[in-house]
């Protein structure tokens, strides 16, 4: 429904506008367009989120429609979506900010009906062409792909942000956790196909106070335009209730958070399994449920190696070496995280460790990645290398595997 359209004195400002939002897609430097000031007579509705999207080989533009408590996503190609920017412009919406890699624009409509247009240069404007979809940020002559927009309301609302959706310092590592966590997530969606699904189903296992779990609900929403569920399951009750008042009070659906503990926890049809910094074997249970649910993307940050270090039975050849504790907490570390991976491995996933990004109270910085593969896989050599390795340190149970077993 669209509301009556006032004179509007100026359109060659509008052409322009348009002339401006055509171009840059068509260069692909188009990063996003919002329409916001909405008069028109949906009560709900908000403002629209537009951004390219690729679907299937087409270029596309996708329309987010961001109601007070749900979100639309409709795609159109370049043509129509132009047809229905002129239709909403001026009528519906009373406010346009184009942002292309070069440019941003703000265009504006007074009561009268006076069109006003204002081009200044894209100050974060980016270096290569390749990264064109993501904000980045320049420094030490480096080029830093940002995946995730400082203006979310989530950023703010969990005090990352200022009012002026700037990164408050002491928040700056949480802010460069979130990036290299959506970083590496959005990678994963892609290569698994999650991004043309109409639906995904997203757990986070010890969500703690949900700094990802909102990141990963925004982003999977807003910015792949994919309805989501996410569930953030945590033990403390404190924490769930926060994090659920926190939602209502951003007005979002998709996302809500439970009380469990996930050693005692069910959960069927999880496209994506999320354990970051759970405790000890707390992300044993994770994982296994991720394998069990049958998760395309499993991705899990361990913390607190407790199991295997009182197991280890090192030869007497590394003996000096592990006469220190850290060393001997290393290498239980190690053991721990080598054999999960090898686990996940025998049970259908590609696997990687590698660096994450440590948090402001630990120095635990690695990551567990897992993609479901398309087909199977013989896994004898593996299942034997993993009897081998407890057998050459002498560990005579490790959680993950026996919970597999079960
Ligand atoms: C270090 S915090 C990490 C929070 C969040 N995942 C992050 O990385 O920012 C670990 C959280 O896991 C929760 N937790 C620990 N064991 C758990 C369990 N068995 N079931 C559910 N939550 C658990 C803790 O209460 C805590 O909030």
């Amino acid at each position: 429904m669209t509301s009556d359209r006032p004179n509007i004195e100026s359109t060659s400002e509008l052409e322009k506008f348009y002339t401006e939002c055509r171009q840059a897609f068509a260069v692909g430097a188009l990063q996003r367009l919002v329409l916001s000031k909405y008069k028109g007579s949906e009560a709900e509705l908000n403002r629209i989120t537009i951004r390219p999207v690729q679907i299937k080989e087409q270029k596309l533009l996708s329309f987010l429609y961001e109601y007070r408590t749900n979100h639309v996503t409709k795609n159109f190609a370049l043509d129509d979506a132009l047809a229905l920017l002129q239709q909403l412009l001026g009528s519906d919406f009373h406010n346009a900010h184009m942002i292309s890699d070069d440019w941003e624009i703000q265009l504006s409509f007074s009561k009268k009906g006076k069109v006003l247009l204002n081009k200044n240069r894209n100050k974060n404007s980016p270096a290569a062409g390749d990264q064109k979809y993501s904000q980045v940020e320049q420094s030490h002559n480096r080029t830093k792909l940002r995946y995730v927009e400082q203006d979310r309301p989530y950023l703010r609302e969990l005090g990352i942000t200022d009012a002026n959706s700037q990164i408050i310092p002491a928040m700056s590592r949480k802010w460069k956790q979130i990036n290299k966590f959506i970083e590496v997530l959005s990678t994963a969606i892609q290569q698994t196909g999650l991004d043309k699904r109409n639906e995904l189903h997203i757990a986070d296992f010890g969500s703690g106070k949900a700094y990802l779990t909102f990141a990963v609900h925004d982003y999977v929403s807003a910015n792949l335009g994919v309805n989501t569920q996410v569930t953030g399951v945590e033990l403390r009750q404190g924490l769930v209730d926060l994090c659920n008042q926190t939602a209502q009070k951003l007005s979002l659906t998709g996302i809500k958070f439970e009380q469990g503990d996930v050693q005692h926890f069910s959960a069927q049809n999880i496209n994506i399994m999320i354990a970051l910094h759970a405790c000890d074997i707390a992300t044993d249970y994770a994982l296994n449920m991720g394998v069990r649910t049958g998760a395309e993307i499993i991705m899990c940050s361990p913390c607190c190696h407790k199991q295997i270090r009182p197991q280890l039975q090192s030869p007497a050849l590394l003996a000096p070496l592990l006469q220190h504790g850290i060393h001997l907490g290393q290498e239980a570390e190690m053991i721990t995280d080598g054999l999960r991976a090898l686990l996940l491995e025998a049970h259908g996933y590609d696997t990687k460790v590698f660096e994450f990004i440590s948090l402001e109270h630990t120095s635990k910085n690695k990551m567990i990645l897992a993609q479901k593969r398309k087909t199977q896989r013989d896994n004898r050599e593996v299942l034997q290398q993993i009897a081998d390795i407890k057998t050459f340190y002498g560990i005579t149970e490790q959680c993950l595997e026996t919970l597999l077993q079960n």
